[in-house]
């Protein structure tokens, strides 16, 4: 079973992309989209609502940002962030089939959730028929494969992350995005990588948080106990006891206009 966005794991994902790390991504994500007063957007997997919160500023009270997401939980989230907005709307849908009719939105965005997404070629047509033509896509995926974590048990680290790789559909999505989105009806505009680098384990980093959430998926995956994954994320603490400590990945992000 892939990840479970419940109650439990809603609020760990909203701390988590509260970090400056994911901060700053949203601003980058921001900058490109370069959204404008007035216009119409829907946030697929609006997830806790803060991107579509800064959106709801970015299009004022004559423009829209409509979300779904298949967690009651993170809708419930995203409801409450954007309370008194009358601009903002959200519905529990699946990505893989938008309650929407066609040409209806001058925007798309997405950002860590078509990788969730069983039919990803299936949710893209589906953001392609929304959108009007001329419209734009912008969406960030993450690309496990990239992750560099200092270890002194690489054997280890690698069964956890192979273990991780189950949390989702397509733990690689950003390798066949650009082709899918082709494939889709769109022309690719612009791609570019977001990495997130941490020197150190502190609470207000991003693998701090990620890593308690990687330790609680992977017990009792590929031969792993709850001892064995305890052990694995608190070599973290020691190396930051020591000044060894080192994480990165990369996330990237793709735009496209419909065709
Ligand atoms: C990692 S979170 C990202 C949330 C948000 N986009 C953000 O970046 O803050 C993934 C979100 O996608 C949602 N999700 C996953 N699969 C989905 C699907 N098939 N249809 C709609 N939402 C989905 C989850 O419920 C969750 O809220």
């Amino acid at each position: 079973m892939t990840l479970q966005f419940d109650d439990e794991a809603a609020l760990a994902m909203e701390r988590m992309y509260q970090t400056p790390d994911v901060v700053g991504q949203r601003a980058r994500f921001h900058q490109a989209l370069a959204l404008r007063h007035g216009e119409s957007v829907l946030d697929v997997g609006v997830g806790p609502g803060l991107l579509a919160r800064e959106m709801a500023d970015c299009v004022g009270e004559t423009g829209r940002v409509a979300g779904i997401d298949q967690s009651a939980d993170m809708l419930a989230m995203s409801e409450k962030r954007c309370d008194g907005l009358a601009q903002t709307d959200f519905s529990k849908a699946d990505a893989s089939e938008l309650p929407y009719p066609d040409e209806n939105f001058d925007a798309v965005v997405s950002t860590q959730v078509y990788e969730y997404v069983p039919d990803i070629d299936k949710a893209l047509s589906e953001a392609a028929r929304v959108l009007r033509r001329g419209g734009r896509i912008q969406i960030l995926d993450t690309a496990w494969d990239s992750v560099v974590w200092n270890t002194a048990d690489p054997s280890r680290m690698h069964r956890v992350m192979t273990a991780w790789d189950e949390h989702l559909h397509d733990p690689n999505l950003p390798t066949t995005l650009g082709s899918r989105l082709r494939e889709a009806g769109f022309s690719v505009s612009h791609c570019e990588v977001i990495p997130i680098i941490n020197a150190s384990f502190h609470s207000n980093c991003y693998s701090h948080g990620i890593s308690a959430a990687i330790r609680n998926f992977v017990n009792g995956r590929q031969g792993i106990n709850q001892e064995e994954a305890s052990a694995w994320r608190n070599e973290f603490k020691e190396q930051e006891e020591r000044g060894q400590y080192f994480f990165s990945l990369n996330r990237y992000l793709f735009a496209g206009i419909k065709l």
